[in-house]
């Protein structure tokens, strides 16, 4: 019993922790010009160590957007009737006031979504875990393989560029999980 309030405590501690993180800044605009150049088409993005293709920025209210990033083996193999494989890796930047802070990652293993974050210039694959605070949000996207921008995977290959949208919340809001879906 006293075990088990541990090992809650620990998750707690944790959970806060990283998600404390999310507001914390590493990297500046004018460092990091070239990944920040939001007008152009990004193309295969290979600073974090892995071959990644961005598939869509989500605008939020602010001067706040995020960017999400698919490994390139599960990128171009894609298919959108059996969701996403073991091994999948999704990254995602979060920009704020032309500053980035810590970049998210989940990866799939046996089935599972396992959870990790790192310092943009220190990537960090390593150790993925189960968070819970990451996995109770994520819970709400069930539908999606609990991803919320799952959809716009398949939209960004269609159209061979990444997608953009506009979802005036918070930052930490979710938007309607509709609009992750919207043409
Ligand atoms: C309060 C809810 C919430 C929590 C907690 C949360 N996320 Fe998310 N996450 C979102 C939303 C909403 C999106 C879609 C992008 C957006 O609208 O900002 C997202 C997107 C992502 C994505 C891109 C793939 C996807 O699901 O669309 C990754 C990767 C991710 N989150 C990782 C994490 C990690 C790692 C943690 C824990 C450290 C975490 N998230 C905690 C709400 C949350």
């Amino acid at each position: 019993m006293k075990r088990n309030i541990v090992i809650v405590s620990i998750v707690i501690v944790l959970g806060a922790f990283l998600t404390s993180c999310d507001e914390d800044t590493y990297v500046s605009a004018s460092d990091e010009e070239n990944i920040l150049d939001e007008q152009e088409p990004l193309g295969l993005v290979t600073n974090y160590g892995v071959p990644l293709y961005p598939y869509l920025k989500v605008n939020k209210t602010g001067d706040y957007f995020r960017r999400i990033f698919l490994d390139s083996i599960t990128y171009v193999n894609y298919e959108s009737e059996n969701g996403l494989p073991d091994g999948s890796l999704i990254v995602m930047e979060t920009w704020s006031n032309g500053s980035q802070s810590s970049v998210f990652y989940r990866t799939k293993v046996n089935g599972e979504w396992l959870n990790g974050s790192f310092a943009p210039s220190s990537p960090d694959f390593s150790a993925p875990s189960e968070i819970v605070s990451c996995n109770s949000c994520h819970m709400t996207a069930e539908n999606t393989d609990y991803t919320y921008t799952l959809p716009r995977i398949a939209m960004a290959l269609e159209n061979g560029a990444m997608e953009i949208m506009e979802c005036d919340v918070p930052p930490l809001t979710p938007c309607d999980l509709e609009a992750y879906a919207a043409n």
